[in-house]
């Protein structure tokens, strides 16, 4: 007797679940048939099982800005283009550049006067020109970019471009060089000084030695939210790309990375406490970009994503990263130049910089070596390959690409 109840408790709960499921599921035709955008009804935020039908988008314009993680970002894109079959808008005569430090020019695309726009990917370094950029790229690009809090980028461009900004060629260390920027910096000078002062303004297209008058730094910043749908964050790298995996409707695995591009931590220098504070104040046109689109980040992710699911989708993207470097790599860590055992595979080295690299584990099968090889490829060795890959006829350059790609 009392089991009986207790299955016919059973089965009326079934039936109450079944009746609810079925009201939903008539609520979500109903939408259907009105062509109502059932993301604007907020009953249906908690509903687990549906998920806005979305397609990846596959029309990307990354504005590659200068010590951002960007390299890391750009191998993502390069895996990304090859899953695709997408063509990308690679510099002209192999160059490494679509033209950096000019402002960028539709012509400064390989093949671009002779077939016209015909491209998916630009993620080479240039200094943005949106008119020129929409010549080249279709109307439905999604346009983002990465920016890097000022204090720790200047550092690092000042190890990496020690050799070519002739401000930091004249002083011996970046506190030195912080102390008073003003006797070494002359922005008139001939040669890369763009890297000494408020980079990151430069590369989006404006003057990086202008007063920052507030209108005049206002004004930027709003047309640079018109211009990019998505701004990321370097100092949060993971939540960055499941915000970009989420606004791009990417698979999580798309945006799994190792590294690259990432210097020994000998090469590191320390600033003062107040040199960090001056950074601020010498580079104060990207400490206001960086401060106002740090504030946009993470006002993104609470409204899109959610502080919750966004940390489960980070620890996520860090197991499935953790596998693959167990897969993949020899060693758990990056390592200096003289230890990479494939020629092919070493970084460019620049200033007093020492740019580290992998080495992949023996014996893997050729499929996981192929796909282990390209997350660790450099951005030069990448870019040779898909040019050899998009333009078969035209003839290699010096700088080669594992053989076993051709
Ligand atoms: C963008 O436009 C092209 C045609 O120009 C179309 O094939 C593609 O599906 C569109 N992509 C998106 C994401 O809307
Ligand atoms: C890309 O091209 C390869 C070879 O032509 C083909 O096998 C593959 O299905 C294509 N992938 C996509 C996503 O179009
Ligand atoms: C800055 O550089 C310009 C161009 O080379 C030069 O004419 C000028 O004298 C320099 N100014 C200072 C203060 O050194
Ligand atoms: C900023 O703009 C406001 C209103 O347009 C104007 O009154 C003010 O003088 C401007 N400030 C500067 C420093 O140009
Ligand atoms: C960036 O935003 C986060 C989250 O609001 C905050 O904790 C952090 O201090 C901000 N960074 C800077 C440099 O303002
Ligand atoms: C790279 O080499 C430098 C010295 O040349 C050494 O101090 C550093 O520990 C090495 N780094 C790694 C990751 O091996
Ligand atoms: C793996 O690649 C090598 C070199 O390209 C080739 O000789 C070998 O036959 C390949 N093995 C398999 C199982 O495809």
């Amino acid at each position: 007797m009392r089991d009986r109840v207790s299955s016919f408790r059973v089965i009326s709960r079934h039936l109450r679940f079944l009746a609810l499921f079925t009201f939903w599921l008539g609520i979500l035709f109903l939408c259907g048939f009105f062509h109502m955008n059932i993301n604007f009804i907020p009953v249906w935020k908690g509903f687990t099982f549906y998920q806005e039908p979305c397609h990846p988008r596959t029309n990307i314009m990354f504005l590659k800005t200068h010590k951002t993680a960007s390299s890391t970002v750009m191998n993502i894109l390069f895996r990304f283009t090859e899953k695709f079959n997408l063509t990308v808008a690679l510099p002209a005569g192999r160059q490494f550049h679509l033209g950096y430090p000019d402002s960028f020019e539709a012509e400064f695309v390989e093949e671009f006067k002779t077939t016209g726009p015909s491209y998916n990917i630009m993620c080479n370094h240039l200094r943005f020109n949106l008119k020129e950029v929409r010549k080249v790229m279709p109307v439905n690009t999604t346009y983002f970019s990465i920016l890097r809090n000022p204090v720790s980028l200047l550092e690092s461009s000042y190890v990496y471009y020690k050799d070519y900004a002739p401000a930091f060629k004249k002083s011996r260390d970046v506190n030195e060089y912080l102390a008073s920027p003003g006797i070494y910096y002359n922005k008139s000078e001939s040669g890369y000084n763009i890297y000494a002062k408020n980079n990151m303004w430069f590369d989006f297209g404006y003057d990086n030695n202008a007063e920052d008058d507030e209108n005049y730094t206002q004004s930027v910043l709003r047309m640079i939210e018109q211009d990019f749908h998505l701004i990321l964050i370097a100092d949060y790298f993971d939540e960055s790309m499941v915000l970009l995996k989420n606004f791009l409707c990417w698979d999580l695995d798309d945006v799994v990375y190792f590294k690259l591009n990432s210097r020994s931590l000998n090469t590191i220098q320390s600033l003062t406490p107040e040199n960090k504070e001056k950074v601020k104040d010498w580079c104060s046109l990207d400490w206001k970009l960086y401060q106002h689109f740090n504030k946009t980040f993470w006002r993104r992710i609470q409204e899109n994503i959610g502080l919750k699911n966004l940390y489960r989708e980070v620890n996520l993207l860090r197991k499935k990263q953790k596998q693959l470097m167990e897969k993949c790599l020899l060693d758990p860590v990056p390592v200096n130049e003289t230890q990479i055992k494939d020629k092919l595979l070493k970084p460019f080295q620049s200033g007093d910089a020492h740019i580290l690299g992998y080495n992949l584990k023996h014996n893997l099968d050729n499929e996981t070596l192929r796909s282990c090889q390209k997350m660790i490829t450099p951005e030069l060795q990448y870019m040779s390959y898909l040019y050899a890959l998009q333009y078969p006829d035209k003839k290699r350059k010096s700088i080669n690409f594992p053989s076993w790609w051709s």
